[in-house]
């Protein structure tokens, strides 16, 4: 079944829309969109009565629902009716009691691990079980994951920090919600085992054009199952969010 994303002139580049509880990536470049277009996709579900949830890794949650409120005033009516939950389980980020004392017994910077354990990074192991009683709590069917980028960087061994990203987006198909994973978009030519697991790649673009003028655009690269537009899309913020336009001209 294809279910509506929310963002206007994005259903009929895929046939519809997205297929029911599958996982999507949406990476972009720094503020080309991403936060915006998976909370219209949440709002989308939220106004036909799919409970939405929004996990928040890199931002606050009270900032984010303040940004996107001035697209969609009905954001702060959907939380009070339980039908969206922005969930934050960012790592702390006040230096506490462990961080003093730890500065006092080594002064030496280059000695200091700089992360008390409070403010120790969530693991996708520590996030995925997180999320899995958020969902099952709520009767979530839409997710967001904001960032998988922040979830990314917690192991010091590259082969097992690969291996835990696929199983984390493994074990997020096991949950049966729609997902959309965002993930910074640090080099396009680069495949990443999140773009090999997701059932379809979405790239947003933000970029400089010759006149200096700035170009947003949306690409999709995959998307299993389904016939879809191959072209780079420009796109723009109107009041009411993110929407889709033409073919940029090649
Ligand atoms: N009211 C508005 N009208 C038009 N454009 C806006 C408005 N508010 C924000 N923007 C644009 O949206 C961008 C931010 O969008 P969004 O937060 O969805 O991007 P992002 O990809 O999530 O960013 P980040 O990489 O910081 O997480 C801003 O940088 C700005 O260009
Ligand atoms: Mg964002």
């Amino acid at each position: 079944m294809r279910i509506k994303s929310g963002i206007e002139g994005f259903d009929v580049l895929v046939e519809g829309g997205f297929l029911q509880g599958r996982q999507y990536l949406l990476s972009g470049s720094p503020g080309s969109g991403k936060t915006t277009f998976g909370v219209q996709f949440l709002i989308a579900g939220a106004l036909e009565g799919e409970a939405g949830g929004y996990i928040a890794l890199s931002e606050s949650t009270g900032t984010i629902i303040d940004d996107m409120s001035r697209y969609n005033p009905q954001i702060g009516d959907l939380i009070k009716n339980k039908k969206m939950f922005f969930i934050d389980l960012g790592p702390s980020v006040n230096y506490g009691e462990y961080d003093e004392v730890t500065n006092l017994i080594t002064p030496d910077y280059s000695q200091q691990s700089g992360e008390s354990p409070a403010n120790k990074p969530p693991t996708p192991f520590t996030v995925f079980k997180e999320v899995e009683n958020q969902v099952k709590q709520f009767g979530i069917k839409r997710l967001v994951i904001d960032s998988i980028s922040s979830i990314r960087f917690t192991s010091q061994n590259p082969a097992s920090e690969e291996r835990s990203v696929g199983r984390f987006i493994r074990n997020l198909k096991n949950l049966g919600c729609t997902t959309v994973l965002l993930s910074e978009l640090t080099k396009p030519d680069a495949y990443t085992i999140e773009q090999f697991a997701s059932h379809g790649v979405i790239f947003l673009h933000n970029f400089m054009n010759k006149d200096g003028t700035m170009v947003r655009a949306l690409q999709i690269i995959k998307m299993r199952g389904t016939k879809h537009d191959c072209d780079m899309r420009s796109i723009e913020f109107s009041e009411k969010g993110l929407k889709i336009g033409k073919p940029l001209k090649k």
